[in-house]
């Protein structure tokens, strides 16, 4: 097997990785939120005002940046003023999106500020733009964010909450084009242009608005948000009321009647899942050139802000919960994402996986009868890539190409790198997809020379390996003993069906 070769130059940093590319999203769907994150005051599991401890342990191992909410599509159909004041006054009402359930109203706004303080991220607040009102979108941030005194602070203050919270992020709506209210285009340019007015910034909060983008390839939504929310002059000004636009893309290879099986799949199914995974970095380089054509200094950030796979739902389980296993495969798919995230760092400025507890591709599934807790393959990618967060990227250039095959009429590259570095040491993340061949990468690191290196590595015997409350370490991280240093960097060993970190200090030369 000859080596890969991979020259990164260690001593021309490239743009910032922004942490906020390792965001999450918790939507009031299936069990992310109720049975999820918050269990309730009088549950016998460890809780804190009802939101659950070893969840909230387990995620702040990740330096989770922001946590996007109440959605997705719930966002839309969400008042927020029936999510505050006491719990036994709070109404309840109907989640037509996600099984028609009742929802209690139990988990709102201070509670979802509590759970944002114990995990250490930012509040990412999607405001409802489908069937809200602009009053009270800008009456939410005002309730949020205002000092002083104001009918939405006397409100707060009355709710046992004197200071304001700090929230920059908030979305305009989600999925305008779909369960956001079915506009076009150039109708929701208009209603963006409104909220997006009296979502006011209030004392030193400055808000960073996300408008909603488009549905995956569809370039033709972003460039309308660019003409309409932006100023056309000599220079291309972004308005005021739109700092950022997203864009949502999720990994499905089968329809959306059925999507496939997370754990029932064959090697042909996962090499799918890769090119479709894959095509992720096709889908932000478009979004990105369509907004270099009016926003070449980009000012405005991209932000996509759903990412991740989408199976059928485990046998037995409630179609309209999203409940989904997260095998090895799934990890991968993360770490092909993180990748290419690194690459477009200087456009994407948010991503947020969907979802982080129970639902899609998340990082911890919770057993709704024992209580029990597993962390998924796709956790521990996020835990291995941490370090990239803030971290300046480093470019990986590929002389001799990477190995491939051909999958239907795709040809899909089964190694995957991506390196940065931050406080003098370097962090090389590298994927290998396939499904049995294993690959060496040279790495040629010039400009600096690394020490005190350690890898590594996340793998099992089968892509369809997962863990389970009875094996909960199948797929976990371990020591990776494989790497040698060559003459000019290191030799790095990756198994088929591996994700591999490397990590060591610069030492310039
Ligand atoms: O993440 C699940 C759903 O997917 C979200 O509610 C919606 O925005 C998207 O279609």
């Amino acid at each position: 097997m000859s080596a890969v070769p991979a020259v990164i130059n260690v001593d021309v940093p490239g743009p910032v990785i922004n942490r906020h590319l390792y965001g999450h999203f918790a939507e009031h769907l299936g069990r992310c939120v109720y049975g999820g994150f918050y269990v309730g005051e009088d549950s016998d599991l460890p809780n804190e005002g009802g939101l659950r401890l070893d969840v909230v342990d387990a995620l702040r191992a990740l330096n989770i940046p922001n946590l996007r909410w109440p959605g997705g599509c719930f966002a839309d159909e969400y008042h927020w003023m029936d999510g505050v004041g006491p719990k036994e006054r709070r109404p309840i009402m109907v989640n037509t999106h996600w099984g028609n359930v009742e929802e209690n109203n139990h988990f709102g706004t201070h509670e979802f500020m509590a759970l944002c303080e114990l995990l250490g991220a930012e509040p990412y607040i999607s405001g409802n733009v489908g069937s809200g009102t602009v009053r009270e979108m800008s009456d939410w941030v005002e309730y949020l964010t205002r000092e002083g005194d104001s009918p939405m602070v006397r409100l707060r203050k009355e709710n046992g909450r004197e200071e304001p919270w700090r929230v920059r992020f908030w979305g305009l709506g989600n999925e305008a084009w779909g369960c956001g209210g079915h506009m076009s285009a150039a109708q929701y340019a208009a209603e963006a242009r409104k909220f997006g007015t009296y979502c006011r910034d209030h004392g030193d909060n400055q808000l960073y608005r996300i408008a909603a983008g488009a549905n995956s390839f569809d370039y033709a939504w972003t460039e309308t948000l660019m003409k309409q929310l932006g100023e056309l002059g000599c220079a291309y000004r972004p308005a005021p009321f739109m700092q950022a636009l997203s864009v949502h893309y999720y990994t499905l290879t089968g329809t959306w009647q059925d999507k496939g099986q997370a754990t029932d799949f064959g090697t042909d199914d996962h090499y799918r899942t890769m090119v479709q995974a894959a095509r992720v970095d096709e889908l932000l380089t478009g979004h990105s050139n369509v907004m270099d054509c009016y926003d070449p200094g980009r000012n405005v950030g991209l932000v996509l802000d759903e990412w991740g796979t989408w199976w059928n739902v485990e046998p037995g389980t409630n179609p309209g919960f999203l409940y989904q296993q997260n095998t090895l495969r799934d990890a991968l798919v993360a770490g092909l994402h993180f990748d290419v995230f690194h690459r477009h760092a200087d456009r994407l400025v948010m991503a947020n996986i969907a979802q982080t507890v129970n639902v899609l591709q998340a990082m911890i599934l919770t057993d709704p009868e024992s209580g029990a807790l597993v962390l998924t393959p796709t956790y521990h990618v996020f835990e291995m890539n941490k370090g990239h967060q803030d971290a300046a990227s480093l470019r990986v250039d590929l002389p001799s190409g990477l190995p491939s095959r051909e999958v239907g009429e795709d040809r899909l590259a089964t190694v995957s790198l991506s390196a940065s570095r931050k406080d003098g040491r370097i962090l090389v993340s590298l994927s290998n997809l396939d499904a049995d061949e294993a690959a060496d990468v040279d790495l040629d690191l010039r400009g600096g020379s690394v020490t005190d290196v350690r890898a590594r590595i996340l793998t099992a015997d089968r892509l369809q390996d997962h863990n389970t409350p009875e094996a909960p370490a199948t797929v976990a991280p371990r020591p990776h003993d494989q790497v040698t240093a060559t003459a000019s960097g290191l030799r790095v060993h990756l198994p088929a069906r591996s994700f591999v970190t490397v990590e060591g200090s610069l030492d310039g030369r």
